[in-house]
């Protein structure tokens, strides 16, 4: 998380656009390789006479909020076809790259040991607290890597997901979103683990039922809703699990407005992390929904998610999610439906799909252009 921000908060530049003022964000050396100013340096009259004077053979690189912000898009638009290069590098690149396959390392174990240890145990009373604990771990663990995990749960997704991969998913991305909600230490903990156990009830629901193909009765479905209090009951066996793990478990499909089940509970009366699973779990069903069924372009399944969220989902929490998940898409190659390739240069909060644009050296703001579309995202 801290290195992608950063990242996010740096910008190359050419050093005719060298400016007193400006914040320099790595070390510059001379020829002999002597550095000569460091990271964090506020450029002075006498650096940029310097730089210009002897330019250093590596690049110049500056904080952005350093630079006037009018100054930004004509700095980006001189780096145009390096980017267009880099563009393309990315877009041919292969997944997943070495941090990729520890995360998914990591997410398949834990869905391995969820499997075998927690949901098929015989009885609930034989989960035992160190299983979980390891499982938690791996998770918490996961998840301080936001733009691998964003990254595998828009990319990477196989028709054969199973109950397990949904619950770990579900589990990484509310462990992230309670991070950027400033839950920290046993609370993040606790969230982290309901999360995980969100869906346990489901392992008591007939397979012929939780797996049918198609449109299910109202018969099935009433079955299959009652899998929150199912799990809440599973975990009532366990005495050392907190309340607050069974109450993110029995209220996850609770709608603000009243409309979810089991209880049919009203806004404040739904557990806190009730509220982020049930976000969690909505924005993976959707992802697997695009990948598997409706070929729905990332930002789009983005624009569902908050349209659908309305008066459904805590309105707080939801804004939060979907900011930092936009904020990850800042500076991705994206493919449009004009058959250009570009770049997202800005992300509009208020909406979503329509970015701005940078494709052929020319910023294209997608809110002006409903000819044009962004058919696929390529997370960096
Ligand atoms: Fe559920």
């Amino acid at each position: 998380m801290a290195v992608d921000n950063h990242k996010k908060h740096i910008i190359e530049v050419d050093i005719d656009d060298i400016h007193e003022g400006m914040v320099l964000a790595n070390e510059i050396s001379d020829g002999n390789g002597v550095k000569f100013i460091g990271d964090g340096v506020k450029i002075s009259k006498l650096i940029v006479k310097k730089l210009k004077d002897n330019p250093p053979s590596q690049n110049i690189l500056i904080y952005k909020k350093s630079i006037h912000p009018q100054k930004i898009p004509s700095i980006i638009a001189k780096n145009a076809q390096r980017l267009k290069i880099e563009m393309k590098n990315l877009c041919t690149a292969t997944y997943p790259d070495s941090d990729f396959k520890k995360l998914e390392a990591s997410v398949d174990a834990a869905a391995n040991m969820l499997k075998n240890k927690i949901f098929n145990a015989d009885s609930a009373k034989l989960i035992n607290i160190k299983s979980l604990n390891q499982i938690t771990d791996l998770i918490q663990g996961s998840s301080q890597r936001d733009g691998q995990v964003i990254k595998y749960i828009m990319k990477i997704r196989k028709k054969d997901d199973s109950l397990y991969k949904h619950s770990i998913n579900v589990s990484l991305l509310s462990c992230m979103l309670g991070k950027w909600l400033g839950y920290r230490g046993d609370s993040l903990k606790i969230l982290t683990r309901s999360a995980m156990l969100h869906d346990l009830g489901k392992v008591k629901v007939d397979e012929s039922i939780l797996h049918k193909p198609g449109k299910l009765s109202s018969d099935e479905f009433s079955i299959i809703k009652k899998h929150p209090e199912i799990g809440y009951k599973m975990l009532k066996e366990i005495n050392y699990m907190s309340d607050d793990v069974r109450l993110g478990v029995l209220l996850h499909h609770e709608k603000e407005d009243g409309s979810g089940y089991p209880l049919g509970i009203k806004g404040a009366q739904i557990h806190h992390y009730a509220k982020i699973i049930a976000i969690a779990d909505i924005f993976d069903a959707l992802t697997a929904d695009r990948i598997y069924h409706s070929g729905l372009s990332p930002l789009r399944v983005l624009e569902i998610f908050e349209r659908e969220s309305f008066g459904k989902l805590d309105v707080k929490c939801t804004m939060e999610f979907i900011r930092h998940i936009s904020d990850f898409y800042e500076g991705c190659s994206v493919s449009l439906s004009n058959g250009l390739q570009g770049r997202i240069i800005k992300m509009h909060t208020n909406d979503i799909s329509k970015p701005l644009i940078l494709a052929e050296n020319k910023f294209m703001d997608l809110r002006t252009r409903s000819d044009i579309s962004v058919m696929d995202v390529f997370p960096d």
